[in-house]
Order: structure tokens, then sequence, then C-alpha cells
């Protein structure tokens, strides 16, 4: 049996991913959207690619969720992108209903499937996702930490002029301004990072990841990042197909770890067949774990505009 996936949203963030899924044959994929043609048009374009790249994946686009009836994955990227000097929170209310609509709609056809959510404000809307679908926390993951991680191990490996394999990199907190890199239990062939780069220029580049999707917003003008972010969302639904038990920063319903109750915030997890396999607790000094807590804050602040 294959897998089946389907992604909500059609625009940059969700045709990407279904690129990557096909290509890298994870399961079929279906592509949703509101707007009549565009996903039937994108996915057919996806589907005649297969002969070439030599992939037996499946692509079909719909404006009807009866077409991804038992997904085993969903992803929602349905929403509102950024635009030069708006917030991800400037997204709230519009990306709210929006995902209302999708959340209900998935889970009538996918009751069984684990959703992972991409539309921003992150961690609101997964929240959102999680309350409204009323799945148990291990089938609604959040997608920002391994992107915000990437940035970071991108920048430190240009910096080093080293692989990117070589280089890993832990990005907690909430998506947003408030998220927290830690340099501490980030490393190059397994040696600390704070050992190979200086402190003025590693402030330097854990300031340039927090503004990693800002500066791509100002590039683009009229959207955001989506290459680095559909990248993301296919090694979570690698993880997860593949049964990896893989220990990736995604954003999960805390309930008492990290000291945080009742609010989605990336911490590291491990992902498998079962979604969220287990959530690790890392030690966090005094300074990371303040920087911890107001991101969590400010979570719960725009959960609460919302009644989530
Ligand atoms: N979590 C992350 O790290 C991350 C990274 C990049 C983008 N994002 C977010 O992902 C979302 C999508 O970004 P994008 O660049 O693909 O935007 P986009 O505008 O290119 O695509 C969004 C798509 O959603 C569709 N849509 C809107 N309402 C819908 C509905 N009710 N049902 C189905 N489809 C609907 C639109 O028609 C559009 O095609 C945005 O909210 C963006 O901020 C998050």
């Amino acid at each position: 049996m294959r897998n089946k996936i389907t992604v909500v949203g059609s625009g940059n963030v969700g045709a990407t991913a279904a690129h990557w899924l096909a290509a890298k044959e994870l399961g079929d994929v279906v592509l949703i959207d509101i707007i009549e043609g565009v996903p039937q048009g994108k996915g057919l374009d996806l589907l005649q690619a297969m002969p070439i790249e030599k992939r037996d994946s499946f692509i079909k686009g719909s404006q009807d969720y009866a077409d991804s009836a038992g997904s085993d994955i969903v992803v929602i990227t349905a929403g509102v992108p950024r635009k030069p000097g708006m917030s991800r929170d400037d997204l709230l209310n519009i990306n709210y209903k929006i995902m209302s609509d999708v959340v209900g709609n998935v889970v009538k056809y996918s009751p069984n499937c684990i959703l992972i959510i991409v539309s921003n404000p992150l961690d609101a809307m997964a929240q959102t996702a999680f309350k409204l679908s009323k799945f148990p926390r291990e089938r609604v993951i959040g997608m920002a930490g391994i992107l915000d991680s990437a940035r970071f191990r991108a920048f430190v490996a240009m910096e080093l002029k080293v692989s990117v394999e070589n280089v890993t990199a832990f990005v907690l907190g909430g998506h947003g301004d408030t998220m927290v890199p830690l340099p501490r239990y980030s490393t190059v062939a397994g040696i600390p990072i704070t050992e190979l780069i200086e402190k003025e220029k590693l402030d330097k580049i854990v300031q340039r990841t927090r503004d990693g999707g800002a500066e791509i917003v100002k590039y683009l003008k009229t959207g955001s990042a989506y290459y680095a972010p559909s990248a993301a969302v296919a090694e979570m639904v690698e993880a997860i197909f593949r049964d990896k038990k893989k220990i990736l920063p995604c954003a999960a319903y805390l309930q008492g770890e990290y000291g945080v109750n009742g609010c989605f915030v990336g911490v590291p997890v491990k992902l498998g067949a079962r979604g969220i396999e287990q959530i690790i607790e890392i030690k966090l000094t005094p300074e990371e774990q303040a920087a911890f807590n107001k991101s969590a804050a400010s979570v719960k602040e725009l959960c609460a505009v919302i009644n989530v």
C-alpha cells in the first residue's frame, strides 16, 4: 500500500512541498486549494515530471476534500503569507478563519491522519488545529524548528566553510522574533560551535537566523520563503513514514515539559510512525529558560486573542 499525503494550500509552500514529497517517492500526493484550477494544473504538471524523475508517485489536484479521504498525513499550508513590514503575528485573524475551515474538512475525510501545520503564526495555528481537530497531541505537529535550525546550519557552514552535513543545530521556542537558537547545543562534527566561532560572530549568526524569514520576505516583496520550509515538511513526512525515530525540533503541545503547560512551542521531539513519540527535555541555562518562557508567553498571548 502506498502512503497518501494531502497538502492543503497549493501556493508556494504547498506546491513545493508536493514537489519534494513526490520526488522522494514518499507517497501519492493530493493537492487542495480554494482557487479553481490551480491545484489541478500544478498537480498535473508535477505528475508529468515523474517519468523523467523515475518516481512512481501519483499527484492529483482538487477543490474537493473527498479526494483527500483516508490520508495518512495532511500538511496544512493554506493561508496568507507575510509581506514586507508584516510580522507573522499580523496574519493571526485571517489565517485562523482559513485554518478553521480547513481543519473541519480534513478531519471529516481523514480522521486518523497526522497533521503537519505550516501556516503562520505557526504555534497559534498549530494550537488552533489541535483544539479544533480534537486529535491527540501526538498527531498534531508544527513545522518551524527544522527550518529555523536549517537556516542556522547554513550560516554556520558558510562561516566555517564546512559541509552542511557536518553542522547540527537546535533552535527552540516559538517561530517568531522570540525563537531561541541554542549555540551550546550546536556542533560541527561533534565540536560545539562555541569553540569554533568567536562570540561576536556567533551573535551575528544567531540574529541573522532570527531574521532569516524577514530577510527573504524583503527580497521577494510579494511573499515569503518556500524552498526550505517545504524541504522541512518533507523531512518530517519521511521521518514518520519510515518510522525513523528522528529527533527534530518541531512545535508540540506542551503539558508541563520545560515548565510550560497548554500551548505549542518548539522543542526537540522524536518523530516516528505514531507522530510525536517523545518530547525530549534538555537542560537549559537560566538565560535560555527565560528566553524560552518569553517565547511561550507570546504564543499564549496570540492564542488568547483567537480563544484557542
Ligand atoms: N512554519 C513556517 O516555517 C512557514 C514557512 C513559510 C511559510 N509559512 C506560512 O505558510 C503559509 C503559506 O505560505 P505560501 O508562501 O505558500 O503562501 P501562498 O499565498 O503562496 O499559498 C497559500 C495558498 O493557500 C490557499 N488558501 C487560502 N485559503 C484557503 C482555504 N480556505 N482552503 C484551501 N486553500 C486556501 C491560497 O489560495 C493559496 O494558494 C503562510 O501562512 C505562510 O506564512 C510558514
